[in-house]
């Protein structure tokens, strides 16, 4: 008798403590697309008061297979934070093309570390390097001091395995379209809308070709119709090695973005600025096309509205300029090597 009251108890008091913590999750307003927006601020002016970085020379032309990598480079060597000066640098960067070799990575290193002192002060710990799909581990000293110690900066996604989080940092991709700005008439058509850029088995995507809530298509006719479905749609949808490229006109446009993805993501870009998990959905897609409605259908009301606001004021971040501005894609991943300035520098001797 008493043993049936106890539990009964023990139920009653668990089941309000979960109903308690889960209204507490979902009623707490979001109001900041930032970790910290009263760090980020003030830290980012510094940033433009103070960072200086030292770019070592090539020895050759240099040229990049990625768009996110040239446009990076060329705001990288015309910004303001270059300095010729290497004893005032926070930061060295090591250039080099995309195509080539891994031996010859080590030579570029080798070079720099016998023709001036700042290598060896910290192993490479100041120094950052590009690389789109990311380096792997080699056996040369120099290449491991690299991988290990420097910060690589690669495209989104990284190649699995070749992206040290905490570390590394990854370049938002550039948006192979310019949109133009959203249509007044904007009405919800769709709740979720996927451009097939190519053509790829998916068993979730083929799940909803058919179903009329979703729109799946391979690329829009124009821009405009483009922009029009960004705008007419309650989610984007997007597969996590697939093409993301959409993901930053998808948050100014309003649709929110439901990531895809069969394994937890370690390289989203800005990852210490921006709290990803209340502008983006993320979806298991092993639970198929199930899985993904009840992921939308618990992203309505009053949380759908404030994540699709965090989402268009996060939006500044993700784009390219050819020329930077405030707070663009640029400036942002330079924040984020600011934040990786304050390394172990090894004491100098002798
Ligand atoms: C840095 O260290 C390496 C090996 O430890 C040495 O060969 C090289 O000359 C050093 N560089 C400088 C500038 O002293
Ligand atoms: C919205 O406006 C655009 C251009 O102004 C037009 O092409 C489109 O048909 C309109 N859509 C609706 C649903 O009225």
């Amino acid at each position: 008798m008493s043993t049936t009251y106890f539990s009964v108890l023990l139920l009653f008091l668990c089941l309000s403590l979960f109903t308690s913590l889960t209204t507490t999750i979902y009623s707490k307003p979001l109001t900041s697309p930032y970790l910290s927006s009263t760090t980020l601020f003030p830290n980012y002016q510094k940033m433009l008061k103070s960072f200086k970085i030292f770019i070592y020379k090539p020895n050759e032309a240099l040229t990049f297979n990625s768009p996110a990598e040239s446009l990076f480079y060329s705001s990288l060597q015309n910004c303001p934070f270059v300095t010729q000066n290497p004893e005032e640098a926070h930061l060295f960067f090591v250039p080099f093309r995309s195509t080539i070799s891994m031996r010859s990575i080590g030579r570029v290193v080798k070079r720099h570390r016998e023709e001036l002192p700042y290598w060896n002060r910290t192993l490479g710990a100041d120094h950052f390097y590009l690389s789109c799909a990311g380096l792997g581990y080699e056996s040369d000293r120099n290449l491991v001091e690299l991988k290990k110690n420097s910060v690589q900066i690669s495209c989104f996604p990284a190649s699995q395995g070749k992206f040290v989080p905490h570390k590394d940092i990854a370049l938002p991709p550039v948006s192979t379209s310019h949109a133009p700005h959203a249509p007044d008439n904007k009405t919800t058509k769709f709740l979720g809308y996927f451009r097939q850029v190519k053509l790829k088995e998916s068993s979730l995507i083929n799940e909803l070709v058919n179903d009329p809530n979703f729109l799946i298509e391979s690329e829009p006719s124009d821009q405009l119709t483009y922009t029009m479905r960004l705008a007419s749609s309650k989610f984007c949808l997007f597969e996590y090695g697939g093409d993301v490229s959409g993901i930053g006109e998808a948050l100014s446009f309003g649709c929110v973005p439901v990531v895809i993805t069969d394994r937890p993501i370690q390289d989203l870009p800005f990852m210490d600025v921006l709290r990803w998990q209340e502008i983006v959905v993320f979806v298991n897609n092993n639970g198929g096309a199930k899985e993904l409605k009840r992921a939308l259908g618990d992203t309505g009301g009053k949380r759908y509205e404030q994540m699709k606001g965090l989402g268009v004021k996060a939006s500044q971040h993700f784009v390219w300029n050819e020329l930077p501005q405030p707070l663009d894609s640029f400036h942002t991943v330079m924040y984020q090597l600011w934040l990786r300035r304050h390394t172990i520098r090894y004491a100098r001797w002798g």
